[in-house]
């Protein structure tokens, strides 16, 4: 069975042709007034210029001229020209069954093999509120490319081969001088243990950095251990090994509370050896230029609003930048990975950035000019000031403080709900994370990304509104009364005159909605979606007894439905790529 809205499409295309009103394009939308129709086509009037006929006129003679069919109960002319269409009783029921049994079933909407470009953690940094919105955002992205076809590859892209590393080594190097690793003369394995704690390294990192922004000689001594941890300097690289083991481990960690995984978890040391290559090949092209000792490409085009700065490939001292390792990491993706796509999901703030990447790499030619590049850019999540959100005294906010402050609030709404005290401590507690998560993923990606929000715990984690906790409790709804009746999936059963239409209408909009959102490449289309049909779905609830429900028909009807909205609601969920619960 085709998607019903392009069904619908082809029927009327061949009702204007038909009628002397032949369009390149029809198009169907879910009707604006309920009670008018389940869907409505506006193209008589759009067309109505183009035959010099009054939109009613030709609205009037399409519907005339509609073919045989066994989806279209009525087709209505109303107001200016609108044609309002009622599906037929049978093909909704039939329509509605087909969807319960293919709701996983492959969408070949887009099928190219798709990297997406998330979380880009800072090794030796911790992560802060930013790294929440990559990653929540790009795992849903991820999954939403998978579920339409794309054949999809996660990269966490880690910020693992600059000054920052230098920095840290360098400071290890003057608070440990009698560390094996700093001996230049040592010839032998290196200890395989980490020789200290993510924490260590994290706590170091400020300090390193403000005695080098303070202290011109030992920036210079940053300078030079950066380069020489990248020129390959044995015992750098081993301690470089040991930061990056300590640091994956706690990326590892926190994504994984927050349901954030990566199929590939390179960086930009991995693009290390293709960026002088790379960056000869260029020159040698002629595509590059000198300009103030550094080697740049020009990338300003005719029409630009604002002044697009050159791409800078080495800087005065020779360094590889920012913008050469990403372009390095793109011919690797597109060589080792066969990427024919990707996606970025970055901090708003880097678009300029990426703009001169993109161009730097069409107009070089590195990559093949099939090579699709999309920049998804994200605003920041901001406190009650309207300010990026801080913690008290007025520091970075790092994630797990925020993952921390986010349990707690979750862990108190639900004990709230829970006065009977029908689940252990233990039960509370994987309870509460969940809803934590939930609470926190949802209301980031609720908001359509490239927005600013404002953190407020409070609201994220009521169960009531437009949250995660108010999605998790009606799927539990769901599931509970499922469990009580001991529904059978197997025996799917519909009469469409038992339920409102707009339930229907909703649940058959699923695989659209799906498509729009990877169209937009925006999770928010599809939180919109799912919170719609929690809401019909509770008004249904609200109102049907059905567990005590005594006409089998109806009983019937109504628990076919209610599978079919929990199987919608949980594929949706996956999709954003927040865990649901059994009970709550
Ligand atoms: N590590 C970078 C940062 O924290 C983000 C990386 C984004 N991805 C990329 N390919 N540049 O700003």
């Amino acid at each position: 069975m085709k998607n019903i809205t392009k069904n619908l499409e082809t029927l009327l295309k061949t009702a204007f042709q038909n009628a002397g009103f032949g369009l390149e394009k029809i198009t169907i939308s879910p009707c604006t007034m309920i009670d008018m129709g389940d869907f409505q086509c506006n193209d008589a009037l759009s067309g109505a210029k183009k035959f010099g006929t009054a939109p009613r006129i030709i609205a009037q003679k399409v519907v005339e001229s509609l073919p045989q069919n066994d989806i279209i109960q009525s087709a209505e002319v109303a107001g200016a020209g609108f044609i309002n269409i009622t599906l037929r009783d049978d093909f909704l029921a039939k329509a509605l069954i087909f969807a319960a049994q293919n709701l996983n079933a492959p969408i070949n909407y887009d099928t190219r093999k798709t990297i997406v470009d998330y979380g880009g953690p800072n090794v030796a940094k911790p992560l802060h509120v930013g790294h929440l919105r990559s990653g929540t955002i790009g795992e849903s992205i991820k999954h939403i490319c998978a579920a339409v076809g794309n054949s999809t590859l996660g990269d966490v892209h880690f910020g693992d081969w600059g000054m920052p590393l230098g920095m840290v080594i360098s400071e290890l190097e003057r608070l440990h001088p009698d560390w094996v690793y700093f001996d230049p003369n040592f010839a032998g394995e290196y200890p395989t243990n980490p020789p200290f704690t993510v924490k260590e390294i994290e706590d170091l990192y400020p300090t390193a950095s403000k005695n080098a922004k303070a202290d011109e000689k030992l920036m210079e001594i940053a300078h030079r251990a950066t380069f020489e941890l990248q020129e390959g300097r044995r015992g750098y690289r081993a301690l470089w090994e040991h930061i990056m083991t300590v640091s994956k481990n706690e990326v590892r960690r926190l994504y994984g509370i927050l349901n954030i995984d990566f199929e590939l978890w390179l960086g930009e040391s991995d693009a290390h050896n293709l960026c002088r290559p790379m960056v000869e090949k260029i020159v040698e092209d002629g595509h590059a230029k000198i300009s103030q000792g550094a080697t740049v490409v020009d990338v300003a085009e005719d029409g630009d609003k604002i002044d697009i700065p050159p791409c800078m490939l080495l800087k005065s001292d020779g360094a590889i930048t920012y913008a050469t390792t990403d372009l390095a990491t793109l011919m690797q993706r597109e060589k080792d990975f066969g990427a024919q796509r990707v996606i970025y999901i970055v901090d708003k703030r880097q678009d300029l950035h990426f703009t001169q990447v993109f161009r730097t790499a069409r107009k070089t030619g590195i990559v093949s000019p099939n090579l699709q590049l999309d920049f998804a850019g994200f605003g920041t999540m901001n406190g009650k000031d309207g300010k990026p959100y801080k913690t008290r005294d007025g520091g970075v906010m790092q994630l797990a403080v925020l993952i921390e402050e986010v349990r707690q609030m979750a862990t108190q709404k639900v004990q709230e709900t829970n006065q009977t005290g029908a689940y252990t401590a233990e039960e509370m507690a994987f309870i509460a994370e969940k809803v934590a998560v939930s609470a926190l993923k949802f209301a980031d990606l609720s908001i359509f990304r490239t927005k600013d929000y404002i953190f407020d715990v409070e609201k994220f984690c009521s169960f009531e509104g437009k949250t995660g906790p108010y999605l998790l409790y009606t799927i539990t709804r769901a599931k509970s009364i499922l469990r009580k009746a001991g529904y059978d999936a197997q025996n799917p059963y519909f009469n469409p005159a038992h339920c409102g239409r707009e339930i229907m209408l909703a649940l058959l909009a699923c695989k659209n909605e799906i498509i729009r959102a990877y169209d937009e490449l925006a999770p928010s289309v599809l939180c919109d979606y799912v919170y719609k049909v929690a809401n019909l779905f509770n008004s249904f609830y609200n109102t049907c007894n059905i567990i005590n429900e005594t006409d089998e028909d109806k009983k019937k009807t109504w628990l076919f439905l209610t599978h079919l909205t929990l199987q919608t609601m949980e594929k949706i969920m996956q999709l954003l790529g927040i865990e649901t619960l059994e009970k709550m």
